[in-house]
């Protein structure tokens, strides 16, 4: 018996499924729909217009996500663990919340934010450490209908202003401190530093994870705690789940893009819920009582879609992890799968390519037998590491599925389905239902046939489609719809192989990703710009062994300190207090000048080439205005030696 009705068992029904959703897509998704919990069914099922990018899915419904995710289970599984979490001490002993725990918890929560005035509609901020209260959070604010932005923890204060101001949102709910590793991060004093700028907010919620030290401002914070107390003080009341249209927006989520300011990605209510959930049970191919462990940050699209609203939404149970792969030691994942009897593991290939560079050893005594399916997302994998983590972790049997997809996407767009389509190392493979990608040559054409290359797009809409960007839809518009006529362009160069199977190879915009983790050019160079000193630099990408990508930044200096070395410290500063320390280029090379063009053109593909250490490979340099600076760089170019 299938555990899902719409989980698809093998290559056959795939096959049968994909032409469906090609030939009738709304009878496609209607079908799929109907199994979850609605307080009015929909008019319409789709209604689209890329040239204006407006996407509609189950125009007319009413539903709250929250029921979906929580409540409807409640009826047959009340005791099932929904959550189960792994602090980042080994020595702290693990916690799990039942679905009825869960329930209990966003209740009593959704009373909060309610008692501090927030309502239907509201942004409410949430930067937080990974602990079981902020799956609490984001779904309290889906429960009262207000639209939550979730701020990964490495973000600096002038980052979270830009996204408070640009939200306008009226509550931060935030952690006194986060424990990552050996270190722990003052997540509220970073508030405090960024709210000053803000005063679209009116409350702060404050939970106590770490004991540590932290100034409380009159009226504006609340312990978490205290407000709890005062809920639970009248028992436990139930929140009924406020009632939102299918269309109502469910978060933003802030990405880097080609230019220097972040887009608030919007998802809205139905169609994601609806595409998250769906992508998890058959990607995944998840089965009832299974341990789900994705390694990611709900900081990111991927913890929002595969920690939180697709496994509740299916009932799973969803391990969260609030450390990090290499602490205490090499061993820690292996340590958590074998602890939890994890079934499912989803991680990205930064963290695999770091962990095979400790080799073997960190797997001793760890059993990974429970292993039944392994994930990876956020870069291309290269077959070594796709080889490593298919023998050496899946031990040749759990099958390995490369999920390509994207904040903006909702969900996973091209992967194989676990054990049930083929799989071909670096390789995404076959799209899912309702995906369908094309090639596309630089001007628009689309490319045809078996063994092409070009860049991604997707010709038809899915349920979780960006709708807009938060207060900027032409922007959307822009960048996604008029790139290519009646296209979504998804900013990646892909090929598809003899059999059609799909990889995906990297970027073509000027956007780069280290470690998995999307960083626009032009955002970096906004900032190391931003140094007192600095006259203008160029930000490109080199590869690099272990995050995929490395910073590799070119600077004009104009007043340097005696020491070069203190300079590029302090540019390191500065880039860390204006996007996060996760944006700090891993190399600096201080320039007299940038190769431009008559028409003063920085010339990228020039200074790509020098910082991946290919020097001969430069090519025509006399369109140049002064193509001398091109020998200059060339000459005191940095060693291409990856890693450092
Ligand atoms: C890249 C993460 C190759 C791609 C879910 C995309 C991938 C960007 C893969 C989105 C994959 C993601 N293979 N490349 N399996 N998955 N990417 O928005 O360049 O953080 O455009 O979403 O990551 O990054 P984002």
């Amino acid at each position: 018996m299938k555990s899902y009705p719409y989980q698809i068992q093998n290559w056959e029904e795939y096959q049968e499924q994909y032409a469906r959703s090609v030939e009738n897509p709304e009878d496609f998704w209607a079908d799929i729909a109907q199994h979850f919990h609605w307080k009015k069914p929909w008019d319409k099922v789709l209604e689209w217009d890329f040239k204006t990018a407006k996407t509609e899915w189950f125009q007319g419904a009413e539903l709250n996500i929250t029921e979906n995710c929580i409540d409807r289970h409640l009826q047959t599984q009340p005791d099932a663990v929904a959550i189960l979490w792994e602090s980042n001490n080994p020595d702290e002993p693990s916690v799990s919340y039942t679905y009825q725990q869960l329930q209990d918890k966003v209740n009593q929560l959704s009373h909060v934010l309610t008692n501090l005035g927030a309502k239907k509609g509201d942004r409410i901020c949430i930067y937080m450490g990974m602990i079981p209260e902020l799956a609490f959070a984001v779904l309290a604010c889906a429960r009262i209908g207000a639209i939550h932005s979730v701020i990964f923890g490495g973000f600096s204060a002038q980052s979270i202003a830009d996204r408070i101001q640009d939200a306008q949102a009226s509550v931060v709910i935030t952690c006194d401190a986060a424990y990552r590793g050996n270190k722990t991060i003052g997540l509220k004093e970073i508030i405090d530093e960024a709210l000053p700028q803000c005063p679209s907010i009116q409350k702060v919620l404050v939970y106590n994870r770490t004991h540590s030290p932290v100034s409380m401002i009159k009226d504006r914070d609340h312990w978490w705690h205290e407000e709890i107390e005062k809920v639970t003080q009248q028992g436990n009341p139930h929140f009924p789940a406020v009632p939102t249209q299918a269309e109502d927006e469910l978060f933003i989520l802030y990405t880097s893009g080609s230019t220097g300011k972040p887009k608030g990605v919007v998802h809205t209510t139905a169609g994601y819920m609806v595409w998250a959930n769906y992508t998890f049970v058959n990607v995944f191919q998840y089965q009832p009582g299974q341990i789900h462990f994705c390694t990611a940050d709900i900081g990111w699209i991927t913890g929002h879609s595969y920690i939180v609203y697709g496994p509740l939404s299916a009932g799973a149970t969803t391990l969260m992890f609030e450390g990090i792969p290499t602490w205490p030691d090499a061993g820690r994942f292996w340590e958590i799968v074998d602890k939890y009897k994890v079934d499912i593991l989803y991680t990205a290939p930064t963290a695999i390519r770091s962990l095979m560079g400790f080799g073997l050893d960190p797997l001793n005594n760890k059993d990974l037998s429970s292993i039944k399916v392994l994930g990876t997302v956020g870069e291309p994998i290269n077959e070594e590491a796709w080889n490593w983590y298919h023998q050496h972790i899946g031990k040749s049997k759990a099958p390995v599925v490369d999920t390509w997809w994207q904040t903006e996407t909702g969900g996973i767009m091209i992967s194989n389905l676990a054990g049930v389509t083929p799989a071909k190392p670096s390789f995404a493979t076959y799209p899912l239902p309702g995906i369908q990608p094309v090639l596309v040559d630089e001007n628009g054409n689309e490319i045809q046939g078996n063994n092409a290359s070009g860049n991604l797009c997707i010709k038809f809409p899915w349920p979780g489609i960006i709708r807009t960007t938060y207060g900027d839809h032409q922007r959307c518009q822009q960048t996604y719809f008029s790139v290519y006529n009646n296209l979504y362009f998804t900013g990646d160069g892909c090929l598809r192989d003899e059999n059609g199977m799909y990889r995906i190879t990297g970027r073509v915009d000027d956007v780069l990703n280290v470690s998995g983790h999307r960083i626009g050019t032009a955002e970096v160079e906004n900032a190391i710009n931003m140094h007192a000193g600095v006259v203008e630099s160029a930000v490109v990408g080199y590869p690099h062994d272990i995050k995929g990508q490395g910073i590799y930044a070119f600077v004009i200096f104009n007043a340097f300190h005696e020491n070069e070395e203190l300079t590029k410290k302090d540019i390191l500063i500065t880039v860390s207090k204006i996007i996060g320390p996760i944006a700090k280029p891993d190399k600096i090379q201080f320039v007299s000048g940038l190769p431009k063009t008559r028409s003063g053109k920085i010339m990228r593909r020039i200074l790509r080439k020098i910082a991946e250490g290919e020097l001969e490979q430069i090519g025509d340099t006399t369109t140049l205005l002064d193509p001398q600076v091109v020998e200059e760089i060339k000459r005191q170019a940095l060693p291409p030696a990856f890693n450092t």
